[in-house]
């Protein structure tokens, strides 16, 4: 008894020289954090809250966290809410989603309201719907078998497991899966999906080292039937006027290899094509494309200025139908990046709210409607985004963010810093291992099966037989006023429309 109470008696008081060790240490450490603070001269907070001031960077950090997790409201935060968030996570954990009890959507002005038919359509029945077809007139036209496909997100900014998951699930799916701007790689066409190839400006994977098209390169990627569609950027939303940004710590030795540049330096694509700085320089590029591919030629942009839109459309008149693009596919300013400028991805390039509608109204003026495809993309991620964007003018959705959080993203804004916790946008081996393809290329799959069959379910309640039905006849938007407006009566191109001819030619359209 005695020898356990001398053990303790030991314990305690070498437990107390400890604590008091602790103690002595972290007095010692604030006395030296106080001369750092008071002595430097970068950190105006710390130097004149000395130690105390530190505890502001801590509590911002974490407050990231706390917001995120136990303070922000379902419907609160950007880019995507909670909502949105596990309305994807449930429908590609479980498929078809219900919720129950009742809306809890606060209908903010302009927010869209399916007017739905008195007699809807049998959503068991079966339809025969029109084959949808892109690049008639190209040597290979494309019939896609999904109007939701995956947006343009390069091997890159996504890592090799994300793109594995992707392009399996895209071909289990049947969609297609955009390659962005950063060249074919392995991990695209494993799966084997639909691709789309797309040269971005520094036309990564086919390009001269002046960033002109290498043809040579290009027919080599087209040996590959899965390659159906080839997609120039002008611009994506995020970052109009931008050039790709890959930081170089995403630039590993694979990556450089593929798109044929240096390793561990950043890869920043010109702000344009080289080859392409008018209209009829990029309708001369286009057809380049198509000649040398034989396959439907797209563009990508974000509509900022109508005035260049336009003279696009009349060089292409001009030129002649078949010189158009065979789809343009049209992204919001308020897309999303790897990685982009603050002032861009905040403040420049039109929202997809007004670009699709009027680019509509643009080609029909033109005569161009039937021969332009139109892909929408920007914030397209739930079934009621994709029918609203079927109503205004789309003849297709394409989504980035949507399937990134089909892969496992929780929104942690760490895209460009190889630093994703969910392995989904960094190269770091210990970070991807906890992404496991097969498990999300089946996620990636219900995320594209149930949209389909949710926007055809709206579509039936409006009373017609597809998606590409649904017109602006179904569609009401929520006023400020706190009422509704059919679309049609609260929307016209004439806001934007400053040309007369421009406009008088939307107007034929409308009457
Ligand atoms: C991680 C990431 C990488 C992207 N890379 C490209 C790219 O290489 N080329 C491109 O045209 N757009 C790129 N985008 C933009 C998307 O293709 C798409 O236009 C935009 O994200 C649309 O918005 P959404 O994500 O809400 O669907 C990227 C987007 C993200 C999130």
């Amino acid at each position: 008894m005695d020898a356990f109470a001398d053990f303790a008696a030991h314990g305690l008081e070498l437990l107390g020289s400890l604590f008091l060790f602790a103690i002595g240490l972290l007095v010692l450490g604030a006395l030296g954090l106080f001369v750092y603070d008071k002595t430097q001269t970068r950190n105006t907070i710390w130097r004149n809250y000395p130690v105390i001031g530190h505890f502001r960077n801590l509590f911002e950090t974490l407050g990231e966290f706390f917001r995120q997790y136990f303070f922000a409201m379902d419907r609160e935060e950007l880019p995507f809410n909670r909502a949105e968030r596990d309305w994807v996570k449930h429908v590609c954990e479980h498929g078809k989603d219900v919720v129950p009890f009742g809306s809890t959507k606060n209908y903010a002005p302009g927010s869209p309201i399916f007017a739905n038919g008195l007699f809807p359509k049998f959503d068991e029945d079966d339809r025969i719907t029109p084959p949808f077809v892109i690049g008639p007139d190209t040597a290979h036209p494309y019939q896609p078998t999904s109007f939701f496909n995956i947006s343009a997100m390069s091997y890159g900014s996504l890592s090799a497991p994300a793109i594995r998951a992707l392009s399996h699930g895209a071909q289990m799916a049947g969609c297609y899966l955009n390659t962005g701007e950063g060249g074919v790689s392995p991990y695209h066409l494993e799966g084997g999906c639909d691709v789309v190839y797309q040269l971005g400006t520094a036309k990564f994977g086919a390009r001269n080292p002046d960033a002109t098209l290498n043809e040579v390169k290009l027919a080599e990627i087209c040996e590959n039937p899965n390659v159906k569609m080839i997609e120039i950027k002008l611009s994506q939303g995020a970052k109009p006027g931008k050039g790709g940004i890959l930081p170089a710590a995403k630039v590993t030795e694979e990556i450089a290899q593929i798109r044929g540049i240096p390793a561990g330096v950043s890869a920043l694509s010109p702000n344009r094509h080289v080859d392409a700085g008018d209209a009829n320089e990029l309708l001369d590029l286009i057809a380049q494309v198509r000649r040398v591919s034989g396959r439907p030629a797209g563009i990508k942009f974000c509509m900022g200025q109508v005035g260049p839109v336009q003279q696009l459309l009349d060089t292409i008149l001009a030129r002649g139908p078949e010189s158009a693009p065979d789809y343009i596919a049209l992204d919001s300013g308020d897309g999303g990046t790897g990685a982009a400028p603050m002032p861009l991805i905040d403040s420049t390039g039109m929202l997809i709210e007004d670009s699709l509608p009027l680019l509509h109204d643009m080609l029909v003026a033109a005569g161009l409607r039937d021969r332009i495809k139109i892909i929408a993309s920007g914030k397209l991620i739930t079934s009621a985004d994709v029918a609203w964007a079927f109503c205004v003018g789309a003849d297709m959705v394409n989504n980035g963010r949507g399937f990134m959080f089909a892969l496992g993203c929780i929104q942690a804004l760490k895209c460009d810093k190889n630093t994703c916790p969910t392995g989904i946008t960094t190269h770091n081996p210990r970070l991807q291992a906890g992404l496991d393809p097969s498990n999300k290329a089946v996620r990636v799959r219900n995320y594209v099966k149930t949209l389909n069959q949710e926007v055809e379910m709206i579509a039936h309640a409006c009373g017609v037989d597809c998606p590409r039905d649904l017109t602006r006849d179904h569609l009401l938007v929520m006023q400020a006023s706190g009422r509704t407006r059919p679309f049609a009566k609260s929307w016209s191109p004439d806001r934007y429309l400053s040309d007369k001819t421009a406009k008088e030619r939307a107007r034929d359209r409308t009457n």
